[in-house]
């Protein structure tokens, strides 16, 4: 028979659900960047899919980002319960915990330009600069999914390895 689960692995239920989500919304978000950095975008400057750049990139771009705001929305919420169930507030005082600082930067930064930056700015400015100088709006464009993707890998590396105990500072 298995032996009943006590009271502290009831009160832990929460933070066991809020971290499983938090990593799933993780997985679908930045496993769309890296979708995005290293198979569309390069198809999209190659014209694999299509002579129209801009047409070709909206198509899967338009499909992803509430995805991507969806998992955003997610991951702070699961992000900042763990915070506050856990009390780890101090951890933003060190620079050991310098993942927990990446954690929540890589997040602002995503959620700026999903939420504000690309459907206010990006979304007008980069049209016309992708129909008046297509190969140099999407170079940009690339590298700036690139820089981004590195970011999200060293944090997502960082974040695993230190909260199971691995500290490098
Ligand atoms: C508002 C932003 C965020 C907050 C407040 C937050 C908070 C947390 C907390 C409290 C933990 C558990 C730490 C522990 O158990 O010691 C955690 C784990 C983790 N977070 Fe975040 N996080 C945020 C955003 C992100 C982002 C943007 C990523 C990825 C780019 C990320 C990836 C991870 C990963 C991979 C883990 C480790 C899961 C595991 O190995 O069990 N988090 N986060």
């Amino acid at each position: 028979m298995l032996p009943r689960r006590g009271y502290v692995g009831r009160i832990m239920d929460d933070i066991i659900a809020a971290r499983a989500l938090h990593v799933l919304a993780v997985v679908i978000w930045i496993g769309g960047v890296s979708m995005a950095t290293t198979v569309a975008l390069p198809a999209v400057r190659r014209g694999d899919l299509g002579s129209d750049h801009l047409v070709a990139f909206q198509a899967f771009e338009r499909r992803f980002a509430w995805q991507a705001r969806i998992a955003i929305i997610l991951v702070g919420l699961t992000g900042f319960y763990m915070t506050w169930r856990l009390d780890l507030w101090d951890r933003f005082r060190t620079f050991t915990f310098w993942w927990m600082h990446a954690m929540v930067c890589v997040w602002l930064l995503f959620a700026v330009i999903l939420f504000f930056a690309e459907p206010l700015i990006l979304h007008r400015h980069f049209r016309k600069w992708a129909t008046s100088r297509p190969e140099v709006a999407f170079a940009w464009l690339h590298r700036a999914h690139w820089m981004l993707l590195g970011l999200s890998v060293v944090t997502i590396l960082g974040a695993v390895a230190g909260s199971h105990g691995w500290t490098v500072f």
